[in-house]
This record gives C-alpha cells, sequence and structure tokens, in this order.
C-alpha cells in the first residue's frame, strides 16, 4: 500500500500487517463519502470552510501589505517582534517559523537582517510576561497581535503590557506604528481598540477558524517578518489543493483519514504519535495536536494526539510506545533530504569504535534510527504511517499543512464530528472568570465560591 502525490507521499505499508485490505477498503468506502461531503460543503461547520480556497485565492496585494510592514520596520531598525496570540492565533505561525529558522539563530555572530520573533499572549505566566519584558527593554521592538475574537484573555493581558511598554519608550504616536493587529473585520474589543489608536490591521476571514488560519495573515505575516517565503509555501499549498480535489483512491488525505480512523475504530489505538527525526519540526507536532485535537476530540470521541521528537525522545517516550500499554499507532513525518550535510570523519585510534560509519552523512545514522525504528515499533505492535515530504522548506511546508487540514476535516466527518468547533474550550474560561469575579459572572463566581468552601 504505497501510494504516490505530488509532493505528499503517503506510505501505509507500516499498518499491512494489523488490518486487512477488506477492513481498509470499507474504510475508504466511508473517507470517499466524508471527503464528499467536504468537498461539496454539505457537512456540519460549513460556514468555516473559508481556509480550503486560501492557497489559490490569496491574493498578492495581502503579501505586499505584509512585506510593507516588514520593510517599515526594518527602516526603523526594529530588531525584535512580539508576536502575541494562542491557540491558532499562534501555533502555525510559530510551526513555519521554528520549522523554517536555523536552530541556533539567536546564538549566530552574524544574525541576518531580519528580526527576532518571540512569541507571548500564549500563557499566563507572569514569569514568563516579566522576562518577555526584560529582552524588549532592550530591543528595538515592535509588536504583532492576533486574535480572531478580540476578546481572550491570554493575548489581551500581554498585549496590554506590551503596549504600554511601547508608548512609554516610543510615545502614543510612534507605539501606533509599532504595532500590528490581526483581528476580525468588525467586532471585538482588538477592532475597537485598533480603530481607536488608528493600528495597522489585518483580516482573519470571518469562515476561516483558527486552527486551520496560517495560511492568512495570522500565519502570513509574522512568518514574512522573520524573513521567510510565504509565496513559496501558499504554492506549495495549492499545489495540494490541485492534488486533494480528486476524489481517487489515490488521494492521500482520504488514505489517511480511512487508516487512522479503521486503527481507531477496529483496533483500539486511541492515541496517535506523531513522529519526526528534526528538532526543526517539534512544533510541527503541537500545530498538527491543536488541529485534530479540537477538530476531532468532541461528543466522547477522537483520537488523543501526541508527538515526539525522535531521536531524542527515543531515550524517554521509546520504552514506552515500544512496550507500554499497545494504545497508539505512530504517524512518520519523513523528511528525504537534509538541507545541509555533515560527514562522520575517521579517527586512527577509533577509541569510540565510529570508524565504521566514517566517510557517512548523519544524516544516514539518522534514516538508518529512523527505519530501524519503524520495524522495531510495528514489531512491538505500533501500526506506522508514513508521510514524506522532500525536505524542509516553505513550499513543503505549505502542502503539509493544506495536507493535514484537508485530512483532518475528511477523518473528522468519518468520525461523526463538527471538525469547525470547539465547543470544549469555553469551559476553563467560564470558571477562570467566575475566580478573577469578571463583572458579568456574578451568579458563577457565587457558585464556584460554594463548591470550593465544599
Ligand atoms: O482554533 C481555534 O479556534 C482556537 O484555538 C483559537 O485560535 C484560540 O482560542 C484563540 O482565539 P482568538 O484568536 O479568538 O484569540
Amino acid at each position: 500500500m504505497l501510494f504516490l502525490s505530488v509532493m505528499v507521499k503517503l506510505n501505509l505499508g507500516g499498518c499491512s500487517s494489523f488490518v486487512s485490505e477488506a477492513e481498509y477498503s470499507q474504510y475508504m468506502d466511508k473517507a470517499m463519502a466524508a471527503w464528499e461531503v467536504l468537498d461539496k460543503e454539505t457537512g456540519e461547520g460549513n460556514d468555516f470552510l473559508g481556509w480550503k480556497i486560501l492557497p489559490s485565492e490569496t491574493p498578492e496585494t495581502l503579501i505586499r501589505d505584509c512585506e510593507n510592514i516588514r520593510d517599515d520596520w526594518k527602516s526603523k531598525d526594529v530588531d525584535l517582534v512580539v508576536v502575541i496570540g494562542i491557540g491558532g492565533s499562534y501555533l502555525g505561525a510559530r510551526c513555519a517559523i521554528e520549522a523554517l529558522s536555523h536552530n541556533f539563530a539567536k546564538q549566530l555572530k552574524n544574525k541576518g537582517r531580519d528580526p527576532e520573533i518571540v512569541f507571548a499572549g500564549n500563557n499566563l505566566s507572569e514569569e514568563y510576561l516579566a522576562e518577555l519584558m526584560d529582552l524588549v527593554s532592550e530591543r528595538n521592538a515592535a509588536c504583532v497581535v492576533i486574535s480572531k475574537s478580540g476578546t481572550t484573555t491570554e493575548p489581551a493581558v500581554a498585549f496590554r503590557i506590551v503596549k504600554e511598554y511601547l508608548e512609554k519608550t516610543y510615545g502614543k504616536k510612534e507605539a501606533a506604528e509599532r504595532i500590528v493587529a490581526i483581528t476580525d473585520a468588525k467586532k471585538g474589543a482588538l477592532k475597537t481598540l485598533s480603530n481607536q489608536e488608528g493600528y495597522r490591521t489585518f483580516i482573519v476571514p470571518n469562515n476561516v477558524g483558527g486552527r486551520f488560519s496560517v495560511l492568512t495573515p495570522v500565519g502570513l505575516l509574522p512568518i514574512v517578518l522573520a524573513g521567510y517565503d510565504v509565496r513559496a509555501m501558499l504554492s506549495g499549498a495549492e499545489e495540494m489543493q490541485k492534488a486533494l480535489s480528486e476524489k481517487s483512491v489515490d488521494n492521500p488525505a482520504i488514505q489517511y483519514a480511512a487508516m487512522r480512523n479503521l486503527l481507531y475504530d477496529k483496533y483500539g489505538k486511541k492515541v496517535e504519535v506523531l513522529v519526526s527525526y528534526n528538532p526543526k519540526l517539534q512544533y510541527l507536532g503541537e500545530w498538527w495536536k491543536q488541529l485534530f485535537g479540537e477538530s476531532e476530540g468532541k461528543d466522547g470521541k477522537g483520537i488523543f494526539p501526541a508527538s515526539v521528537v525522535c531521536t531524542t525522545d527515543l531515550h524517554s517516550m521509546g520504552q514506552f510506545i515500544q512496550d507500554g500499554d499497545r494504545v497508539m499507532f505512530e504517524t512518520i513525518v519523513n523528511v528525504e533530504k537534509s538541507n545541509r550535510s555533515v560527514v562522520i570523519g575517521s579517527d586512527p585510534q577509533n577509541l569510540d569504535q565510529l570508524n565504521y560509519l566514517a566517510g557517512q552523512h548523519v544524516e544516514h545514522c539518522n534514516a538508518m534510527a529512523q527505519l530501524g525504528t519503524k520495524l522495531a515499533h510495528i514489531d512491538g505492535g505500533v501500526p506506522q504511517i508514513e508521510i514524506s515530504i522532500e525536505r524542509i522548506d516553505a513550499y513543503n511546508l505549505g502542502g503539509l499543512f493544506y495536507f493535514f487540514e484537508y485530512a483532518c476535516g475528511v477523518s473528522a466527518y468519518i468520525l461523526g464530528v463538527n471538525p469547525f468547533n470547539q465547543p470544549g474550550v469555553e469551559a476553563y474560561k467560564k470558571n477562570m472568570f467566575a475566580l478573577l469575579k469578571k463583572p458579568g459572572f456574578e451568579a458563577q463566581t457565587a457558585a464556584i465560591e460554594k463548591r470550593l468552601a465544599q
């Protein structure tokens, strides 16, 4: 079971000893039907499908607007941009920037001309914010604040602090030039504030949910500011958009959705572990976890998404994956080519006994670790799905983003849930507002205080 598409290759061979062809074809039928629902836009949540056409419909003017902000801030010698947002208003940009950045960008002497991007508003840690401000106060800073609703507490708290600092340091007028807001076209506190203060703004389309928004300004602006090529990213995504628009047994999104639902339904594989072998993809795992976790985990259903970065995590989670409770399957993100080359040298003494590897690329060792682990995990009862891209670059990342978004929609429809809402996210907020005594929550405050006193 190896099928090819233009840029994302899916290999289901690591599942073949676990499932039969007949079972797989039964789930392919379900996946084809779910694909049809997504394609024809007849399912629940179909008012949130704007992400489907972003790759082909994003206007060049939007990219130029992002580049104008980049050039304006460069002309002011801005060397630090604080990107404020949480969940879908944060993870896509972070994933792309971490994947495309030099591992040691911060430590390199020649840092290049692009500003450093740091993230805030994705937690409520006081220490984090205090330490962020230590950094901001040493640098020439600007800020992008992102909130589709414009009312989320975490980014609002961080923004209040960063805004106050920028206004105190640069004056209100210049601070307004150093702040860009990305929010709803019409509503929300951030929109009102932006209108009042005259911030430059970008719109989060109202038919695109947070976790599907990486190819809107939510992802594009921070990625442009970090110096990366969003045209290439959109063109990779567009290639996937074309490939996934075919209702075919070779459509990798349909295949992936079919196999993961089969493993979940029939084999009790309730956990999916996204595995990568490059530390730059750690945040791909974080982005993917939100995408699938928030889209599928509802109505008492869903595959729990987890992630590991190997070989690092083979020395922590490897034991459990090999030998613990057999609840999981793995989806490996296989990168075929390394962007850099390091060859292992020969040592006359060979005390470390590594001369058998002399002349080999380190990536060859990584590939053999990956293959050896895959086989060991199959032997240990863990089905293996493999998704390959040629290399880590903006083009392939764009394709991967679109592939996972589309596959997520198909998969959630097979599961029988609305992929595009997130009712469960509200529960903690209600309790937090009640505990913080937010005006309007008086009844909930009284109820929660009574509960805590019991
Ligand atoms: O995917 C989602 O919809 C969520 O994760 C949101 O992105 C997150 O809650 C942040 O919301 P907002 O952008 O409204 O601040």
